[in-house]
């Protein structure tokens, strides 16, 4: 528990110079950075359906959360929300956090993640590395109050990327997931996906990339694929269930009890459930294909690809899938790619493993 004393005085326009100070230092980390690659995932038994990852795992804070967290940045400051010495304060299941910590530390801004309490020690590892701190709590429904009561007791902000992490992202382009993506695609085969895969924390990656399909009149479908034990798929199918009861998911970053203010069921053409012991055997065996570490969400996002795949190949339909890579499986040594972990969960693997080795070999799940 980290407890904050100053309580900066209240911004004038004088700070205006600040501002545009913490502006630049943001654009011009942006020049410095390179974009994440897109890497093809190959299923030699299906010749013609090519799938591929976008390796959010390369940004310079291991997530796909980096870029919300430079978007939600740039947002908190045009909005005068952010000034000089003011905490920033984050409800996060850990890779926001880290992310928003690097940004925090760019700006001289104290920094405090409130996070669920079994989030993975090697995520609360990596933001008091980046200088910010972390704030467990039992009850993971509770962050949201937790961290807007700190942002009050602190006089700090609460950036709260579940509410502004669709609003905050131009969806239009502007070098977000999706304009990347296609650019990437550009020389493929199959240029124009029929199928981007992707899962849902604060739902606002799927509400970028439906949204970008849309507005370029890509002829893309989106598929969010989605922990057994969250609400999204509930909601999508039913828009007046709006939360669920009972255990959260074991994957972290995705999946919800509660339907986000940044989740947009509209921009969404299919929903495919996966449970976590599926999701951690696919994270396991695309992590031994592509010879790196790959994160639990990125193995939820494998397992749906491999669906979809199967039913193209079955329907004799050729295209491209295109899924995210969304963190490295480094920060889950402790639990994923632990077996002892896993038999804490009570979680039996060998099945899906085999099933999700089968796909990669043969091209069929089942
Ligand atoms: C590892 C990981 N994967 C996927 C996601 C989902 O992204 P979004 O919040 O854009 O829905 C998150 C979100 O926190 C995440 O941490």
């Amino acid at each position: 528990m980290t407890s904050m004393t100053m309580t900066p005085a209240a911004p004038t326009n004088v700070d205006r110079d600040w501002v545009h100070w913490a502006i630049g230092r943001i654009e011009a980390d942006f020049t410095r950075s390179a974009d994440t690659h897109l890497l093809p995932v190959p299923i030699p038994a299906l010749p013609d359906v090519a799938l591929y990852l976008k390796d959010e795992s390369s940004h310079p804070t291991g997530s796909l959360k980096h870029r919300l967290a430079r978007s939600l940045f740039l947002y908190a400051l045009s909005n005068g929300w952010l000034h000089r010495g003011c905490p920033v304060i984050e409800a996060s299941s850990g890779s926001t956090a880290v992310s928003e910590a690097y940004f925090a530390r760019m700006l001289g801004l104290p920094f405090i993640a409130v996070v669920p309490a079994n989030t993975a020690p090697e995520k609360i590892a990596a933001i008091a590395d980046l200088g910010g701190g972390a704030h467990p709590v039992k009850d993971a429904r509770t962050i949201y109050t937790v961290a807007e009561d700190l942002a009050r007791t602190s006089g700090g902000h609460y950036m709260d990327q579940f509410t502004f992490a669709e609003r905050a992202t131009d969806w239009r382009g502007n070098n977000n997931i999706a304009e990347s993506i296609y650019s990437q695609m550009a020389r493929e085969p199959h240029p124009v996906p029929a199928w981007i895969v992707c899962g849902a924390g604060t739902g606002g990656t799927s509400a970028t990339i439906g949204r970008f399909a849309r507005y370029h009149r890509h002829t893309t479908q989106v598929c969010v694929a989605d922990p057994a034990a969250s609400v999204f798929h509930r909601h999508w199918h039913d828009r007046t269930v709006d939360t669920c009861e009972g255990p959260t998911s074991l994957i972290e970053g995705i999946g919800r009890p509660r339907v986000e203010p940044s989740f947009v069921p509209g921009v969404v053409d299919r929903m495919v459930v996966v449970s976590d012991a599926q999701s951690i055997a696919a994270a396991r065996a695309i992590s031994r294909r592509m010879g790196k570490l790959c994160g639990g969400s990125t193995g939820t996002n494998i397992w749906a690809c491999a669906q979809l795949a199967s039913e193209m190949a079955r329907a004799g339909q050729a295209g491209s899938i295109v899924s995210i890579l969304c963190d490295s499986g480094e920060r889950y040594r402790s639990s994923y790619f632990d077996d002892v972990w896993i038999a804490r969960q009570g979680l039996d693997l060998a099945p899906h493993e085999i099933a999700i080795e089968r796909f990669l070999d043969h091209g069929t799940l089942d």
